[in-house]
């Protein structure tokens, strides 16, 4: 113990870090620049947090034995946000937030006429006549007829040095008739702009050639409000309670949106001076929290989002580190939880203007659904979304470094990591295959029973039977094992690989050897109570536009956890509706697409005015036929159905 705090050393990098008195572990090993996974922001909720210690350590609290088996509390197994640390500890996280998670960057997007909010014109401007008393600014707008151009200070502080630099020859930057900027020599061949999706997980960003309309680079990385908690709740939650909370993840965003404009312009070789404009989306909570609005309306009914409309900012006002030539323009919103980022993905489809009925499902951390077609298009949003990204789910995580994403059982178990093993965890694609299957193959029942050996149907053979084990008692949960631990005697199975990484045919191991990944009891009683929230959504629309599933032409799945998706796990599962696989369709980053078209033309930034005036919100919370909808949604369908 030093004056300031206990000195406690987190591995696997061995590194010392300093807790100071009253902190959490959590806490400091977030503030040393080595976050732990924590969905839930420290509450005790989530149970993603959890270490091995070596060293004293204390009896474990009651909400730790929720969430850790008694052998692994046995072994020294505790939550970080939970157990107080003690001077020499060696603290191991089990799931360190190292790993690489899987960012989706591409998407099925449309053609759009190039019309950018900013546009150059080269000019000769005249040197000046002696004793004429005409000023330089005079002198460019009379080298501009055709123009109406308002100045600002800035470009007009450009000027001189312009006009001393390029013997008289300058280029203008105009947004609409506001100058941008004023350069030096004939710069029209460089015109760029940035178009931002970010996600509550993850943040996208894209650097655009405005001449071309071609994507010049691509960055990306995790949200690192992350640190602060997974979901949107448990950020909403650490700004109510911590007076600097707003700044605190404003600061985070905006410094991470420049260190990706940083890589951009880097990898690309362009200069910040000729980005000069910027689109973006995100759900309503990031779109707060990046300008530095209280979200605090949205953590009780009636959910009300503090703005909506698109907004039109200086960059610098935002925080970017771009100049003062540079624009923000933010997509409007459409409700507390059906935020820019689905008006982004609603303007890569266009439902407004299909003849056709669409469904369109985003399920991220929040699952919204839109419906419907040029007629009448409603949305709505759910809380299902967490389940799918990790939350609540014994050995659930995001689409990271190990994760199991696809499942296969024949007469065995067959695994796909992404990016190499070993087995850290099961994301939301590999927990929808997994169930698929069961289910399909009798060892859940359509209520959601995982059966027990005994009452298991004849075909299921020795490989699977012995890969079900717990006798259901507390600490012992009934569970089927995708990765069994090492030393439990049972076989590994096969794993495929996923990438260069890992070859087909290899042993998935799990990344903490003493503890098996499997799918408990408790794990497909949430991604029922998930995807059965999902379902009664898409009910209560289509009861709104009384429609039948028939009449639905397509089902488009956006975002990563659509594109990953299995459609005929998602089918067999019920969380999308009965209907034939070609009408089902993944369509990538479309709200990241969105931002896009909105960068490269005014007129789609109309088109997204429109789409968010016009979409009608269906509020599911308190609605009664909602619940009726909901618990008829918690069944699986019966198998072959
Ligand atoms: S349980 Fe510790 S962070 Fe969620």
């Amino acid at each position: 113990v030093t004056g300031e705090g206990i000195k406690i050393t987190l591995l696997p990098e061995a590194r010392e870090v300093t807790v100071r008195p009253g902190q959490g572990l959590l806490e400091a090993a977030r503030e040393s620049g080595h976050p732990i996974t924590s969905i839930c922001g420290g509450k005790g909720t989530c149970g993603k947090c959890r270490v091995l210690i070596e060293g004293p350590v204390d009896d474990p609290l009651p909400v730790e034995r929720v969430h850790v088996g008694p052998e692994d509390l046995a072994r020294g197994v505790r939550l970080a946000c939970q157990t107080r640390p003690h001077p020499g500890q060696l603290v191991k996280v089990l799931r360190p937030e190292g790993g690489r998670t899987r960012i989706l960057k591409g998407g099925k997007g449309r053609k759009v006429v190039l019309a950018p909010q900013v546009r150059k014109i080269c000019v000769s401007v005249p040197p000046p006549a002696s004793l004429d008393g005409v000023s330089d600014w005079e002198r460019v707008i009379a080298a501009l007829p055709d123009e109406v151009v308002q100045a600002d200070l800035a470009p007009l502080r450009q000027l001189p040095a312009a006009l001393r630099d390029a013997s008289q020859v300058i280029t203008l930057a105009l947004q609409g008739d506001r100058l941008a900027s004023i350069e030096p020599g004939d710069t029209t061949q460089h015109l760029y702009g940035l178009a931002f999706d970010i996600g509550t997980t993850t943040v996208v960003g894209y650097l655009m050639d405005l001449r071309s309309g071609k994507e010049l680079a691509s960055a990306s990385g995790m949200n690192p409000q992350g640190a602060y908690g997974g979901d949107l709740i448990s950020r909403l939650t650490f700004v109510q309670e911590h007076p600097d909370g707003l700044s605190t993840l404003q600061r985070e965003i905006v410094s991470f949106l420049n260190q990706l404009i940083g890589e951009l312009v880097e990898e690309s070789g362009i200069r910040r001076s000729h980005i000069y404009d910027v689109a973006m989306v995100g759900n309503v909570v990031m779109h707060h929290l990046l300008l530095g609005i209280d979200p605090g309306s949205l953590a009780t009914a009636p959910y009300a989002p503090v703005v909506r409309d698109s907004l039109d900012l200086p960059a610098a006002e935002v925080g970017l580190e771009l100049g003062p030539q540079a624009r923000v323009h933010v997509l409007p919103n459409i409700a507390g939880f059906v935020g820019a980022d689905m008006v982004g993905t609603l303007l890569t489809v266009l439902p407004h203007q299909s003849p056709e009925i669409l469904l369109i499902i985003d399920l991220g951390t929040n699952g919204e659904i839109a419906l419907g077609s040029r007629e009448r298009l409603l949305v709505c949003s759910t809380a299902a979304g967490p389940a799918f990204e990790g939350a609540r789910i014994r050995h659930g995580m995001r689409a990271a470094t190990g994760a199991i994403d696809k499942v296969k059982i024949d007469g065995d178990v067959h695994c796909r990591l992404v990016h190499g093993g070993p087995v850290a965890g099961i994301c939301g694609s590999g927990l929808v295959d997994a169930v698929a299957q069961m289910v399909e193959r009798g060892i859940v029942n359509p209520s959601g029973r995982l059966l027990k050996p005994a009452e298991l149907p004849p075909d299921i053979g020795p490989k699977l039977r012995d890969r079900m084990v717990g006798s259901g008692s507390e600490g012992d949960e009934r569970r089927f094992v995708l990765a069994p631990a090492v030393g439990a005697g049972l076989d590994p199975g096969i794993g495929v690989g996923l990438d260069p990484g890992v070859g087909a045919g290899f042993k998935p191991a799990p990344m903490d050897a003493g503890t098996d990944i499997s799918i408990t009891q408790q794990d497909i009683r949430e991604l029922q109570l998930a995807k059965g929230a999902i379902y009664a959504g898409i009910e209560v629309l289509k009861k709104e536009l009384g429609i039948e599933d028939r009449d639905i032409a397509q089902v488009l799945l956006a975002g990563a956890f659509g594109t990953y998706v299995n459609p005929a796990s998602a089918r067999a599962i019920g969380l999308i509706p009965p209907l034939p696989l070609e009408r089902v369709q993944a369509i990538g980053n479309s709200a990241g697409f969105g931002a896009q078209l909105a960068l490269l033309s005014t007129a789609e930034r109309k088109i997204a005015g429109l789409i968010a005036r016009q979409s009608e919100h269906v509020r599911l919370s308190g609605r009664a036929d909602f619940q009726h909808f909901f618990m008829q949604a918690l069944r699986f369908p019966e198998p072959g159905s």
